[in-house]
């Protein structure tokens, strides 16, 4: 259980993350670098995690023509990163240019449908004609159809995308919370047991691990309740 937690390093700091890989390597799956951090640690500190025998989560979310967003991937897969996130209302053309990019390497991309961060007002606004849910679903298939190996969404939707893309695709859900844990800013969140249940593949956990007075003690209670889950 504990290699499907990803713990997310959301800080500004590459020698404070990479304190935080040395103290919970071996206890979870992978590290999730964003960009707060990339900017600052760079194809560097993505070496330096790798040095520790840990995978790389490289969350930058590519949106860009297709051949940029190639061009992005290849980088991605020369750092050799375990998976990397694109934008999946990129369209199908530049899905398919990212899935071509990482062909034959060991990085899955992630595609990401709808931020949890905007409702269906927000979709309308855009000039979406659909609300959140259709247009996750929708997104979750093209991602599919174009090669894409995986799909991040938030542990509402995980059962309803598991059924549009079924097969062999990797399921990622952050917002997870042990009942005990302070919720922060997520809004919708569910417990390690539950995301499982539901089919989530990996979970992405920032906080409750990363800010916990003892975040390997932390990390294995998650990976007791996940069990649960199975
Ligand atoms: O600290 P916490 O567990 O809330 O961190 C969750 C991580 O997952 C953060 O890196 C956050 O940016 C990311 N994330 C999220 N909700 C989404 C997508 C990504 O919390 N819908």
């Amino acid at each position: 259980m504990k290699n499907r937690i990803i713990v997310a390093l959301d800080n500004d700091s590459p020698e404070a993350a990479l304190e935080i890989v040395r103290v919970l390597k071996g206890e979870v799956g992978m590290f999730k670098v964003g960009m707060e951090l990339f900017p600052l640690g760079g194809a560097d500190l993505i070496k330096r995690i790798r040095e520790y025998g840990a995978d790389v989560f490289l969350d930058l979310k590519f949106h860009d023509i297709p051949n940029t967003v190639a061009g992005a991937i290849r980088s991605a897969v020369s750092l050799g990163v375990r998976f990397v996130t694109v934008h999946a209302s990129g369209g199908k053309q530049m899905l398919e240019a990212a899935a071509k990019a990482a062909e034959g390497s060991l990085t899955t991309i992630l595609a990401v449908t709808v931020l949890t961060s905007l409702d269906d007002g927000d979709l309308k606004e855009i000039g979406y004609s659909t609300g959140t849910r259709d247009t996750v679903l929708r997104l979750a298939r093209m991602a599919r159809e174009a090669g894409i190996g995986g799909i991040v969404c938030s542990a509402q939707e995980v059962a309803a995308v598991r059924e549009v893309v079924r097969n062999g695709v990797v399921l990622v859900t952050p917002g997870v919370r042990l009942p005990e844990d302070a919720v922060g800013d997520q809004k919708r969140v569910v417990t390690p047991e539950d995301a499982v249940r539901r089919g989530s593949d990996f979970l992405v956990i920032g906080r409750p691990i990363t800010q916990s007075a003892d975040p390997v003690a932390a990390a294995r209670r998650f990976a007791i309740h996940m069990t649960r889950g199975c």
